[in-house]
Order: C-alpha cells, then sequence, then structure tokens
C-alpha cells in the first residue's frame, strides 16, 4: 500500500496577524511547514508528501523543504484560493499507485508521527476514513446570528477533530469532486456528505492547531518539553 500526504499550506493567516502566511510563521527558529513536514516524512507510513503551498511562494517553499526529504519524498505545488481548492490541486498529482491519502494542516506542527502513523493504520485496516478527535473540554452551545443559544450539545458525544485525516484515496476523490464550490472546514465533513462512514481514532494533545498567538506560546512549550525528553 502506497501512503501520500497532502499539506494544504496556502492560507495567509490573518488570525496570527504577522503579514506572513502561517505556514511561514517562525517556531523555534522553523516554519511551521518544516515541523508539519518533519513529522510526515518520519511516520512510517507515508511514502511521500505534497505541499500545498502560497500562490507565489512555490519556489521559495521548495528551496525551504529541500534538506527535509528527496524528490521523490517531497514535492512542492501551488495552493489554491481556499483550503478545498488547495487539496483537490494536490490530489490531481498524486501518483497512480497512491491508495491512502492523509491530509494534514501545516497549521499543526505538532502533531507526533505516531499519530500520523496511527491514522494511516486505520484505513490501512479497511477505514474508509479515519479522523482523529479529542474529547472537547468547553460545553458547546449552538447560537443563532443574534447568539441566542438554540441548544446545548450533550459533550460526551462531540470530538474536536484534528488533522491528519486519512481516506482511501478514491474516497477522498469523490466527496472532492461531488463537493464542487461548496466549503467545507474539513476532509472528513466532505465524505460524510456522500455517506461515507467515517471514524474517530484517538487524536493528540499535540496535534492543537495553531490559530492564535497564544499558539504559538504553547507550541513552543511543546517543543521544549520534548528536547527536554518530557
Ligand atoms: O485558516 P485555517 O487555519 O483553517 O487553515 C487550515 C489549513 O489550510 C492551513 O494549513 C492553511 O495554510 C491551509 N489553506 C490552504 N489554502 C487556502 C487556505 C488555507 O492550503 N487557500
Amino acid at each position: 500500500v502506497r501512503t501520500a500526504a497532502i499539506v494544504p499550506a496556502a492560507g495567509r493567516g490573518e488570525r496570527l496577524g504577522s503579514g506572513l502566511p502561517k505556514a511561514l510563521r517562525l517556531l523555534a527558529g522553523r516554519p511551521l511547514l518544516v515541523h508539519a513536514v518533519q513529522a510526515l516524512v518520519a511516520a512510517r507510513h507515508v511514502d511521500l508528501v505534497v505541499v500545498a503551498a502560497p500562490p507565489g511562494e512555490t519556489s521559495a517553499v521548495r528551496d525551504l523543504l529541500l534538506p527535509y526529504g528527496t524528490d521523490s519524498e517531497l514535492q512542492v505545488i501551488g495552493g489554491g484560493m481556499t483550503r478545498q481548492d488547495s487539496v483537490r490541486r494536490a490530489l490531481a498529482v498524486l501518483p497512480p499507485d497512491v491508495d491512502v491519502v492523509l491530509v494534514h494542516d501545516a497549521a499543526r506542527p505538532l502533531a507526533p508521527s505516531e499519530l500520523v502513523d496511527a491514522v494511516a493504520q486505520s484505513v490501512r485496516d479497511g477505514r474508509a476514513a479515519v479522523v482523529p478527535g479529542v474529547p472537547v473540554a468547553d460545553t458547546i452551545k449552538q447560537v443563532d446570528d443574534t447568539e441566542r443559544v438554540q441548544a446545548t450539545l450533550a459533550r460526551s458525544a462531540l470530538r474536536a477533530v484534528q488533522t491528519p485525516q486519512g481516506f482511501r484515496r478514491e474516497v477522498l476523490e469523490r466527496a472532492h469532486a461531488a463537493a464542487g464550490a461548496e466549503i467545507h472546514t474539513d476532509d472528513a465533513g466532505l465524505a460524510e456528505r456522500l455517506g461515507v462512514s467515517v471514524y474517530v481514532v484517538p487524536g493528540s494533545d499535540e496535534a492543537f492547531k495553531v490559530t492564535r498567538p497564544l499558539d504559538l506560546a504553547l507550541a513552543e512549550t511543546v517543543l521544549s518539553r520534548r528536547r527536554e525528553g518530557g
């Protein structure tokens, strides 16, 4: 079984407020994207990584990633206007022998290689679509457009899902083809729309998404704990 990992990394990252594309923000001296790619390349089950870079930054990103994988392990393409577009463009360049595809956000730089392998293994074992998820700590309320609460969801049945999300290639291709211009925030959502059963496997506290400036501080702390062997 050949497994490829797609990394949508073409977002502008305005919420971090730096002017730089988020994937290129530095964490312990290296861009978020580099951390994410290193974890994927280090995973046992990943044979190929395809990065969708910010449009206009493709060759800079290629240079940046040169030390982290050979040409056959690592490919950089131009991303699209939306995350979904970026994933679709990456899907289009996968070699024909790839049959399992992971999609992993550059914005989750510290997702452990063990998590990557667990997701890939679950797809290899027969699941069509797999997402890592963790229980939610906050109570989640659904509101209308005036912020009036409509419902309080039962927390025990909720999971906050992360990436990498894993798919049989054919399922992910079909999901993206069927979605058209309709926007979903994750790839599993596209598969659900087709009626595909999506399963949650245990996620990792370290696979959090870097969205706000505080997340960068947390990521620095995780890295220094790793360096100390904690
Ligand atoms: O903005 P958000 O944090 O949801 O982005 C999730 C991931 O999708 C990020 O890694 C971002 O770089 C990527 N993305 C992309 N192409 C876009 C927009 C976002 O690859 N046009």
